[in-house]
């Protein structure tokens, strides 16, 4: 087109007539476009709504089956638990079962004086400078070395039976060492006190109760509890009827300081229940209460 002819185009009637029909067509072609657009997406999110809505009962539905199982589960288990408590306490009766008038399991200790009518039968162990024992332990501690020896163990019984007044040297000597060392005679009475036994106090009174070290170390001190054969009695003395008797963190029940080195016979039964719960023969006794 010309520019005169655009020019006379432009402004003219059929130019506004032009006009108003593109209005028309525009005024409802968009609106109606529009409501299309609407419809579609509308379709479409109602799909995804629909699709949402599925997994959500899919969703719930596995919900439901897990809780169902978590709920049989658990009373399941509530019900092997109640098993195993009731087992449990059974088991406990009959070890509760237990006798304190028993030789094995007689006490001695600062609250429980040995008795001025106190009688046992010794028997004197050989290769131990004539150390002593109650006569009926002498077939499980027997046992017990041997058991040690043949895992290649070098046991050594440094103490067994002790008479009040050998227990009355050992006391005021360990005091005699603390007096030269400085210490005041109160703080080394009291010190003995969770060494050595006051006299008439000691289990060594009894015949039940030994000391057990290794060749290799034959000191009481702390390093004992390293040795192979203290670790080994720790584990196995149970299988004999033997006891730790003072264990660490005990110290406060036995009134003495841990003594990895100290073994009481208490019996097989009471042994094994007062080593696997960790317990002392206080404690063991006092359930019997
Ligand atoms: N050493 C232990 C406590 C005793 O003398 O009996
Ligand atoms: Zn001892």
């Amino acid at each position: 087109m010309s520019k005169r002819r655009r020019a006379r185009y432009a402004g003219s009637v059929r130019f506004y007539k032009h006009l108003l029909i593109a209005c028309i067509v525009a005024a409802i072609v968009v609106p109606t476009g529009f409501c299309a657009f609407l419809a579609i997406s509308n379709r479409a999110l109602s799909r995804t709504v629909e699709d949402l809505e599925a997994q959500v009962t899919e969703l719930q539905q596995s919900a439901q089956i897990t809780t169902a199982s978590i709920s049989a589960s658990d009373s399941s288990s509530s019900v092997s638990e109640n098993a195993a408590e009731s087992t449990e306490e059974e088991d406990e009766e009959e070890k509760l079962s237990i006798s304190t008038d028993d030789w094995n399991l007689f006490l001695v200790n600062e609250q429980n004086f040995l008795p001025s009518d106190f009688t046992v039968e010794l028997e004197t162990l050989p290769n131990t400078g004539k150390k002593q024992v109650d006569a009926r332990i002498v077939e499980p501690l027997n046992e017990m070395l041997n058991a040690m020896e043949e895992e290649g163990l070098r046991p050594v019984i440094c103490s067994a039976y002790r008479t009040i007044e050998y227990q009355t040297e050992l006391f005021e000597n360990y005091i005699d060492k603390r007096l030269a060392e400085g210490w005041t005679y109160e703080d080394a009475f009291y010190k003995a006190r969770t060494r050595i036994a006051i006299p008439g106090a000691s289990e060594h009174h009894t015949g039940l109760a030994l000391d057990i070290v290794s060749k290799t170390h034959q000191q009481l001190d702390d390093a004992q509890a390293d040795t192979k054969e203290a670790i080994w009695l720790a584990e196995h003395c149970a299988e004999y009827g033997f006891i730790l008797r003072y264990p660490e963190g005990k110290e406060d029940i036995t009134g003495i300081e841990y003594e990895s080195w100290h073994f009481r016979y208490v019996g097989e039964e009471a042994a094994t229940y007062i080593m696997e719960n960790e317990i002392t023969l206080e404690e063991y006794l006092a359930l019997a209460e």
